[in-house]
């Protein structure tokens, strides 16, 4: 039997690449728009990076990880998601002490999860992130969302819900942490296994329960927003007033508590309204991790972000219908018809191709008829023939597909033409 792909991952084949080229080119702009710089890093750390980010007592980190020992003996992890990453880089490389802060910062990249694939759950996902670390003022958090919503809202996508939420500080956090320990023991029997562990570990896990989603525990658990301290409250408002500012539209939600553990104060997410985008509706999660530098072993710094991945992006434009202008098309194909004309059409297209063109020519000996089929195929505007006659001229002819005009230029003037001829 021949060998297939792995389970869980894609190849994504020209036709449809053009689509994710178009919309992560829309990410870098609206990264220089917001002046976030692009770091690149590892696609493999050290495990032990992902257990005091992500959290111990996360599905990520307790089923969903691609862990492997290297021959050195190292417990390595390919990364399931980039905050971690970007953190520990910034620490290392001591960002902190750069002049321009907060250092803003963007990757674009593939991560890995050993989830049960279905359609927009991937085990390989490309995800696109921006961190902010360095400013606790809730103006970034508004800026760090409002980048979210014109990355969907500029590709056209209108289906939208942002739902925010306050997971607050420190001392709100262990307050909250005892009223749910309270809310869940006496009844943790009627809860899965893991929810037993969990009230041990981490209760909020609880909240994120996949199978004990619908419990009615789960309904009358603890609202973390009464358990908000003074400063926690008028952090959330602050938020939410630059957002209304900004004229962005957006729903509070008190049981959004997102996967990962590293979160403290705003938690976000983008879901698509739209109808027939299947189950799963998140298109993109971020919040704020005050404290996740120190966990890593840096200075104590404040950080924001979000991650979204390119395929439910894509998921969603489809779904609302959207069509991506994805300019197709070349401008010319050179068609040769004999031995010396092919070899002109060599230098030819070099040297189009050198003025900027797009170009092809034949490789496989086809016939006249045949090359303009492929010339059609490949919806080139122009065609430029190389034949005995012309050529006797140092001319060929060119052909408009579009129009259908034909006209003789002379060798030595095709590029000109072409680039002064054709559709921008
Ligand atoms: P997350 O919610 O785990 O957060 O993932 C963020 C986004 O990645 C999801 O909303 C979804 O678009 C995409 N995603 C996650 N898993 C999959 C999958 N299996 N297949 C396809 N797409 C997937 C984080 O990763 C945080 N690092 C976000 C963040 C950045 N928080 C602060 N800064």
């Amino acid at each position: 039997m021949s060998i297939q792909i792995p389970r869980g991952t894609q190849d994504i084949l020209p036709g449809v690449v053009e689509r994710w080229q178009y919309v992560e080119e829309k990410a870098r702009n609206l990264c220089k728009r917001f002046n976030y710089k692009e770091i690149r890093t590892p696609i493999f750390e050290h495990t032990e990076l992902f257990l005091r980010s992500v959290g111990d007592t996360t599905d990520i980190v307790q089923r969903e990880m691609y862990t492997f020992t290297d021959r050195g003996d190292r417990s390595l992890t390919l990364r399931p998601e980039g905050t971690a990453s970007t953190v520990r880089a910034y620490v290392e490389n001591k960002m902190y002490g750069l002049p321009d802060q907060p250092t803003k910062l963007y990757y674009m990249g593939p991560m890995f999860r050993y989830e049960r694939p279905q359609s927009g759950r991937y085990r390989q996902f490309v995800q696109f992130g921006i961190e902010a670390l360095g400013s606790a003022d809730p103006a970034i958090d508004a800026e760090v969302i409002s980048l979210a919503m014109a990355m969907y809202q500029e590709l056209g996508l209108k289906k939208l819900k942002l739902i925010i939420n306050s997971l607050g500080d420190q001392e709100s956090r262990s307050a909250h942490r005892t009223a749910l320990t309270g809310h869940f023991a006496p009844n943790i029997k009627e809860l899965c296994s893991d929810c037993q562990n969990r009230l041990e570990t981490n209760p909020l896990r609880i909240l994120d329960c996949k199978k004990d989603r619908e419990h009615p525990l789960m309904k009358t658990a603890p609202s973390i927003l009464d358990y908000l301290n003074e400063e926690s409250v008028l952090y959330f408002k602050k938020v939410q007033q630059y957002l209304s500012a900004m004229g962005i539209e957006y729903q509070v939600d008190s049981r959004l508590v997102r996967g990962l553990d590293y979160y403290s104060h705003t938690a976000f997410e983008i879901m698509s309204d739209a109808e027939g985008f299947g189950a799963i509706t998140t298109l993109m999660g971020g919040g704020r991790y005050n404290g996740l530098a120190q966990e890593i072993g840096g200075p104590d710094t404040p950080g924001i972000g979000f991650a979204l991945s390119i395929e439910r992006l894509l998921l969603a434009l489809e779904a609302e219908g959207i069509d991506l202008p994805i300019s197709k098309g070349i401008d010319c194909y050179v068609v040769a018809l004999g031995e010396k004309a092919k070899d002109v059409s060599i230098s030819l297209v070099n040297e189009l191709r050198k003025a900027n063109l797009t170009v092809e020519k034949d490789y496989l000996d086809k016939k006249i008829k045949a090359q303009f089929k492929a010339a059609d195929r490949l919806e080139a505007q122009f065609v430029v023939v190389l034949g005995d006659d012309e050529l006797e001229r140092n001319s060929a002819s060119i052909k408009n597909l579009k129009t259908g005009n034909q006209e003789e230029i002379s060798l030595n003037e095709i590029s000109t033409f072409l680039l002064e001829n054709k559709e921008k």
